[in-house]
């Protein structure tokens, strides 16, 4: 496995793979690596002859009172973990080739950025938009793999690459979670014991809120439910929402290709999860 730092490297790189007729697959990420990023790489092994996975801890999608200083950076052992996944080449670049200093270009995705995570923290799509659609640039891969855990996430990049022509596939893997159901995510990390044992009932919520709209009630009500009981657990609610899964517009009555999203916090630790519900 390669380990390549610039811009220059990667497409170099690249190039003599292209040259060969080779078909690459990227995997974009923050490192801190666990068996839901890992979960991407060998799905994206199936698609393609060649995998590059990115390590970046990207700035521009943390808030200013967000954590990006706190951000845990274990590259070495995100290293071991992709090379042991046959991984071909990892691409770690500085906050400075990314961004250099005079840029001026900001990618946005407006209406599925809006509501959920857009607007509890704004501009963080912005910055997942723009760093996305940068290394898209860079690597120019076929295909390209984002974890389902992220929805509005991946809705944001169906959209940019839809939007902007890139002749990219989108591959939505589904989430990988921990036995106790816990959604595999680097922030798990911060949670200390109490937090971790609570912290599964976000998942078991979002499965009795499923079941309560196969049952036909009411949107609001069970939206409203699920915050009572989250809150009486400790969370503190962001947002518990019904939405449309085609194209995250709020779900009404008769909509049944359905999504619950979910986001909260236990402490200062902020959880996102999500349930797909067919009617
Ligand atoms: P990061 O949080 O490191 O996640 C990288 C990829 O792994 C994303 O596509 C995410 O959805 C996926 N992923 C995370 N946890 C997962 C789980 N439990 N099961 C399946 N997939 C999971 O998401 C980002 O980084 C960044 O926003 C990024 C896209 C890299 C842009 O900076």
């Amino acid at each position: 496995m390669q380990i390549l730092h610039t811009v220059s490297d990667i497409r170099h790189c690249i190039k003599n793979w292209r040259n060969a007729g080779q078909r690459i697959a990227f995997v974009p990420t923050m490192g801190n690596l666990h068996a839901g990023h890992l979960q991407l790489v060998q799905e994206a092994k199936h698609h393609a002859d060649k995998v590059i996975v990115s390590i970046f801890v990207n700035p521009t999608q943390f808030g200013v009172n967000e954590d990006f200083a706190d951000y845990p950076r274990t590259e070495t052992a995100d290293c071991e973990k992709l090379a042991a996944e046959s991984c071909d080449v990892v691409f770690l670049p500085t906050v400075e080739m990314i961004y250099a200093p005079n840029a001026q270009t900001t990618v946005s995705v407006s209406d599925v950025s809006k509501n959920y995570c857009g607007s509890s923290r704004a501009g963080h799509f912005d910055g997942v938009a723009t760093v996305v659609c940068k290394l898209f640039n860079i690597v120019q891969p076929d295909i390209s793999l984002f974890g389902l855990k992220d929805f509005q996430q991946f809705v944001v990049i169906l959209t940019l690459v839809r939007d902007l022509h890139l002749p990219i596939e989108l591959i939505g893997v589904p989430t990988v979670r921990e036995l106790d159901g816990l959604a595999m995510s680097s922030r798990n990390g911060y949670l200390n014991s109490v937090a971790r044992e609570t912290a599964p009932k976000l998942y078991q919520t979002l499965q009795q809120a499923r079941d309560e709209l196969i049952a036909g009630q009411a949107i609001t009500v069970v939206e409203q439910h699920a915050i009572t009981k989250l809150t009486q657990a400790g969370f503190i609610v962001d947002y518990f929402k019904v939405a449309k899964r085609s194209d995250l517009q709020f779900a009404t009555l008769d909509d049944n290709a359905l999504i619950i999203l979910v986001a909260a916090k236990l402490d200062t630790t902020r959880l996102i999860d999500n349930l797909w519900v067919d009617k």
